[in-house]
């Protein structure tokens, strides 16, 4: 399932225009991964994870908040052996899900989840997939095979950086031979990671990054299964966001412990889940606003595109090919 139906637009539009409440709950599901990636600050911090009965009353309560989406990423989903359990209850409270992953355990768990809609796989790169990541891309692809075998639509994630920036025809190819869509984003310099990696690996050589997005562009017009919106893709060109951020007004973020955070690039704690998400969403207005109003934006296509969708920009919404 790529897009929203009309009933779940119609929800979407209530819950976020008419109610001003978030539509969707991205949930750091566990507290582990079983990758080290240079440019990943998440398993640099490993914590505590919620238990079952703890995601299910969460799920509850985000249901009757007004949640529509769930999403279950950080830190590797997959690594979750409850995970089932968990979407198959989310998907029972009439929540559409979806999953980010690494991919490593798809080959083995792709059968497991035919409570999923939406599966986001993580590729980043061909040639540079192993340093960048650490694994085998092979055993990923296996694994996106595995998936699309069950019946699942499939989007490759990509995050560009210095060390990829020359494999991005290539993995829209990968994509297109995988009967799957991709997504391109440009990766974001976390300051909890030495500054060495990122003169290393963050994108130095604009030149060749702006040739590169450009080359998107004109693949993404005639046809490539590229979900970006063109107005995305010029803005990441420049690498100057130039969009007000609604990242919290469309989604309410939970971290592996079940604190809800304001977005991942400003991780400040509203509260508790287990104090009552409209509980915690009333009380903290001035706070979200604060932030919102500081920030001086970043590149995240989730936030950018769905920011520019929340303020129905035309383009986006005709070209933008996820939800
Ligand atoms: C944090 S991971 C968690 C889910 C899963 N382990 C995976 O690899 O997809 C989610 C996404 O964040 C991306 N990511 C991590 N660090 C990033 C960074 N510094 N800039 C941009 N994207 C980043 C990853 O590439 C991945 O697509």
């Amino acid at each position: 399932m790529r897009s929203f139906s009309p009933h779940l637009a119609a929800r979407a539009l209530w819950q976020m225009r008419v109610k001003r409440r978030p539509f969707v709950l991205s949930h750091g599901i566990n507290a582990a991964c079983n990758l080290r990636c240079r440019f990943c600050e998440y398993w640099r911090k490993p914590g505590t994870q919620m238990s079952t009965p703890e995601i299910f009353s969460m799920l509850d309560d985000a249901r009757s908040f007004g949640i529509g989406v769930y999403n279950a990423w950080t830190l590797e989903p997959l690594l979750r052996r409850d995970l089932p359990e968990i979407l198959r209850h989310a998907k029972r409270l009439g929540l559409v899900t979806s999953l980010i992953t690494n991919g490593l355990l798809l080959r083995q768990r792709a059968h497991e989840l035919e409570d999923l809609d939406l599966l986001s796989v993580s590729v980043d790169g061909t040639t540079s997939y192993r340093e960048l990541r650490g694994a085998d891309l092979e055993e990923v692809l296996e694994g996106i095979r595995a998936a699309r075998d069950e019946g699942h639509e499939v989007l490759m994630n990509c995050v560009i950086s210095q060390k990829n920036v020359s494999e991005l025809e290539e993995l829209v190819h990968l994509a297109e031979s995988l009967g799957a869509w991709i997504s391109f984003e440009p990766i974001h310099e976390s300051q909890g990671i030495d500054d060495a990696v990122w003169d290393e690996i963050g994108i130095r050589d604009t030149f060749a990054y702006e040739r590169a997005v450009e080359d998107l562009m004109e693949r993404k017009r005639r046809g490539a299964p590229i979900i970006n919106s063109l107005t995305y893709l010029e803005m990441i060109k420049s690498r100057r966001p130039r969009f007000r951020c609604h990242a919290s007004d469309i989604i309410l973020h939970v971290s592996p412990s079940g604190i809800i955070e304001n977005c991942r690039v400003h991780q400040e704690p509203l509260g508790m889940v287990s104090d009552g998400i409209s509980r915690v969403w009333d009380a903290t207005l001035k706070k979200r606003k604060g932030i919102s109003q500081s920030c001086k934006g970043c590149l995240f296509f989730g936030y950018v595109e769905n920011s520019l969708l929340y303020e129905f920009v035309p383009e986006v919404m005709a070209h933008y090919e996820w939800m």
